[in-house]
Order: structure tokens, then sequence, then C-alpha cells
């Protein structure tokens, strides 16, 4: 297991290998992910404040497509819980308000 901080939230625990966005959503949180986990609407993206991720794949850098979203966010569909991880979420459906999108997949 691996404790997980979002800014703002009670840290909590997420098992190892799980899907970041699920882990951060099963915890009450109401980050976007409007693609479904499919790196098509960066709407999941979080800032990762402390804590290791594994490198950032070719498709994940064409996904995010701008280089300012590249230098300062990762998408959260595409991380595997491997870690301790602190990090803040950019877009949530309350503050946009509009639904979070469908569930990307395990
Ligand atoms: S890029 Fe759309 S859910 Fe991650």
């Amino acid at each position: 297991m691996a404790k997980i901080t979002v800014e703002g939230e009670e840290p909590f625990e997420v098992e190892a290998g799980k899907k970041l966005v699920l882990g951060i959503e099963d915890a009450g949180i109401d980050i976007l992910h409007r693609c479904g986990g499919q790196m098509l609407c960066t709407t999941c993206r979080v800032e990762v404040l402390e804590g290791e991720v594994p490198p950032m794949s070719d498709e994940e850098r064409e996904g995010l497509e701008e280089p300012e979203l590249i230098e300062k966010y990762r998408l959260s569909c595409q991380i595997r819980v491997a870690g301790d991880l602190t990090v803040r979420v950019a877009k949530r459906s309350s503050e946009q308000g509009i639904p979070p999108g469908p569930r990307p997949d395990d």
C-alpha cells in the first residue's frame, strides 16, 4: 500500500499498481477524467509535489502536448502507484461544473 496525499485532503492508502486517477476517485475526490483514460483530455492531470513516479511515456507526452503542461503535469490515468505520493489535482468536477467522465479501466 502507498500513502497518497492530495493537497487539501486527508491522506489515504492506495494499493500498489492501481492507477492513480482511480485511487484518487475512490478516495472520494472528484477528479476529472473526461476521456476515460485514453490520453485525449488531460483533465486528469496532477502536479507531483513529492514522491517518485515512473518516467513519462511518449504517448503520455503526446497526450499532454503543450510544453507548459509536459513540464508541470502528469496524467494520473497513466500512473500506476508504486510508492507514497503528494499531488495537486488540477481539475475537479465540482469546480468545473461538469461530470467527471467515464471511469478509466483498471
Ligand atoms: S487523459 Fe483523459 S482521463 Fe487521463
